[in-house]
């Protein structure tokens, strides 16, 4: 074996030349990586004693794409499409071995090659579409050659990877090899081509799967709809599909070219930095500042639920859909049955859609405890508690469960605001508690906030952190604050939105705006959804806010057909005049003078007090890193991926206007808008949350 550079080797067995990429982590087309091919692909077509080539990989998998971290630099050489068309145009077989994620343009290298076999495990896809791009490097050309523009507008327009069995049942893959022998495999199967002469076919020139496609724009216009709401705001899907359509329509060299320009020009694009942005942010949140692999994690065996409530339920499935079994604990049968009867009837409407089988529905209900019995929660590794949000009622809950659980569990709240470490002292363990904020629906959303208390050890934060991805989620660790770091930035958004409809704005148009920024709904709606008598009583309740005005009216949000807007029975909402009137006239009653609010005072207003909190938040300490708080907003609360999470957002807009805008406001509407003292900093210095 020869190296041919740092990361690639050389090796001639029998007549096949192999060779092999070692790029660790995930062997990502850096400048090295493509040398390496291009070097490895001509050394084999100059030695005489080679007939074919295997381009194979070390470590985890295939080439599982671009470099992302070289998008946005300037590129070296040798370039992508040079390196492909070095492959393609080889004069003797070249063969790609797939294993572990041949994704992007590591699958776009194994479409050039002439032939592939993979192991049944490895997984092929072009998941560019979640970078904000389209693949670049003869993807949306070559494949739908080999499976017909339908099947790779679902392929392109997902994301998603497929198995090697689909693809070789495609004709994408042409052998699969026996798990864990590909490269033996491989090399006889390039010795098979040699003994056979075996043509140097081009996906390229391949026309059997786009000629009944052509002259039939019905297939794109089809694609356009059915994606037209899941990319609501996006801009690479139809850059996608007109380059599918070009591969349909243009000689294999237009659509080359028109390919690599849109992905160019996509690379340059805001969206596509936010996105990519996000894919970096969502794995450093996985990463603590003080905790290293040195720290140990302790095993989750059992997961005990406190409540079985809306959060209480949502939770426990997340545990039974991981395997792990989940004694539920309830003070009355009828409130435990009632939960129980929830996560039941969730899976089977699971089922119902095709996601499940009854079985699994069954295994998944099996390994749920439902009890009334506290004592229960002796054995758990994990207790997790989720009542309702009263400080008195989970101490006092923390209190009986010290006495209960056993030594060296985890006890961990839900509390959306609460203070963990209060909670903390009323047991003799303050190291093994903090908290575990899902957000609704807790099944669903793939945000968890992992309060670290003032004494949480770090094992225990270690333990949990490692146990978010087990369970679907994206962990990200906060300090101890009112509403941690979602629900305290929200509380800024809630603010200006309440300021806004009395001061003439109408809940319509607040929404509006947020949901043309990109998020799925505005402030009015969302606590129409949530339901306006949250923490409401009848006893106490004075007309002194609009949201008690229309408790009292009955209009208690969409549960009873009304809010701040009237529903019809499919739940849809309409702008509701007599609210606006009602906001009118108490507006009136408090001297509030109404005018005309522009969309962009909307936006700001409810947006810049936000990330002003979020530099509040960096400066207390309560979030390890900018990206966290994106982390924070994209999973938790549906901020559109496109711009980013609120802080890359602040920093595409510029910190000096946010700031200035801040002030603006502040002169006009007084200290809610009082800019924050890092704000000022990274303003003053020219500088960024992201690089901050
Ligand atoms: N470029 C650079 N770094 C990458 C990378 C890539 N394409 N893919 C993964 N990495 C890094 C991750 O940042 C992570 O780094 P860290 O350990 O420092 O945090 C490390 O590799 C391991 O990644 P994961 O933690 O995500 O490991 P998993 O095993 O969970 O997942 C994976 C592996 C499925 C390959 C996943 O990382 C992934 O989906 N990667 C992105 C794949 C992708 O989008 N490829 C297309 C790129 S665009 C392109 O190819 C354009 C072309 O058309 C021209």
């Amino acid at each position: 074996m020869t190296a041919i550079n740092p990361v690639a080797d050389y090796a001639v067995e029998g007549e096949v030349a192999v060779v092999t990429i070692n790029s660790p982590p995930v062997n990502a087309l850096s400048q090295a990586v493509r040398e390496g091919l291009k070097l490895g692909v001509e050394k084999a077509e100059a030695d005489p004693a080679v007939k074919a080539t295997v381009i194979h990989c070390a470590g985890r998998t295939f080439i599982a794409g671009a470099d992302i971290t070289e998008f946005g630099k300037p590129h070296a050489a040798p370039f992508l499409p040079d390196v492909l068309d070095r492959i393609e145009n080889a004069k003797k077989p070249v063969v790609a071995a797939l294993h572990g994620t041949a994704l992007g343009g590591g699958f776009e290298v194994a479409l050039t090659a002439h032939y592939r076999i993979a192991v049944p495990s490895a997984k092929c896809g072009l998941p560019e579409i979640k970078l904000g791009l389209i693949p670049g490097a003869g993807g949306t050309q070559r494949l739908p050659r080999l499976v017909g523009p339908e099947k790779a507008l679902d392929v392109i327009l997902s994301g998603a990877p497929f198995g090697a069995r689909e693809a070789h049942q495609w004709g994408v893959v042409d052998a699969l090899a026996e798990e864990g022998k590909l490269r033996e495999d491989a090399l006889a199967y390039a010795a098979r081509l040699i003994a056979d002469k075996a043509p140097l076919t081009k996906v390229r020139d391949r026309d059997e799967k786009l000629a009944p496609a052509r002259g039939k724009p019905e297939i794109f216009e089809a694609a356009r709809k059915a994606n037209a709401r899941r990319y609501r705001g996006f801009e690479a899907w139809e850059k996608a599909i007109e380059s599918v359509r070009n591969a349909v329509e243009l000689p294999f060299d237009e659509g080359v070219k028109k390919e690599r320009e849109m992905f160019m020009a996509l690379l340059g694009s805001t969206q596509s930095k936010a996105q990519r942005h996000v894919f970096f942010a969502e794995r450093a949140a996985a990463k603590i500042a003080d905790i290293g692999p040195d720290i140990a994690t302790k095993p989750i065996r059992s997961v005990g639920v406190i409540g079985a409530g809306t959060m209480g339920g949502g939770i426990a499935m997340n545990f039974l859909n991981a395997g792990i079994p989940v004694t539920i604990v309830e003070t009355a049968k009828e409130a435990l049955d009632r939960g129980v009867a929830i996560i039941r009837r969730n899976y089977e409407t699971t089922a119902k859609k095709g996601r499940m089988t009854m079985a699994e529905v069954e295994a998944r209900m099996a390994r749920l405890t439902p009890t009334l019995d506290f004592a229960a929660l002796a054995e758990p590794d994990l207790v997790i508690e989720a009542v309702y949000e009263n400080m008195d009622l989970k101490k006092q809950i923390f209190g009986k469960l010290d006495g209960i659980a056993r030594p060296g569990a985890i006890l961990a709240t839900n509390t959306s605001y609460l203070d963990v470490d209060a909670i903390a002292a009323q047991t003799k363990r303050p190291e093994d508690v903090l908290g575990m904020h899902f957000f609704s629906p807790a099944n669903v959303m793939r945000l968890l906030e992992i309060v670290r208390g003032e004494k949480t050890s770090k094992s225990v934060l270690a333990t949990v952190a490692a146990l978010a991805p087990r369970i679907g989620k994206v962990g990200v660790t906060v300090g101890v604050c009112y509403g941690f770091v979602g629900n305290r930035m929200l509380a800024e958004r809630q603010r200006e939105a309440g300021k806004l409809i009395l001061e003439g704005a109408t809940p319509s148009q607040v929404d509006k705006v947020l949901t043309d920024f990109g998020l799925p709904m505005g402030p009015f709606a969302m606590s129409d959804l949530a339901g306006l008598d949250i923490g409401w009583s009848a006893e106490t309740s004075k007309r002194a806010t609009i949201r008690e005005i229309l408790c009292e009216e009955g209009r208690r949000g969409q549960k009873t057909g009304a809010g701040f807007y009237d529903y019809d029975a499919e739940r849809n909402a309409k702008a509701s005049p007599h609210v606006e009137a009602i906001i009118r006239a108490f507006a009136a009653e408090k001297g509030i003078a109404q005018r005309e609010i522009s969309d962009q005072e909307i936006l700001e207003r409810l947006v810049y007090p936000m990330i002003n909190e979020g530099a509040k938040i960096l400066e207390e300490g309560k979030a390890q890193r900018a990206s966290d708080i994106d982390v924070v907003w994209i999973m938790g609360y549906g901020w559109p991926v496109y711009r980013g999470g609120p802080m890359f957002y602040a920093d595409t807009v510029g910190l000096k206007t946010v700031l200035d805008r801040l002030k603006a406001y502040q002169a006009q509407f007084g200290d809610d808008f009082r800019p924050a003292a890092l704000l000022e900093k990274l303003a003053a210095e020219g500088g960024s949350f992201s690089k901050a």
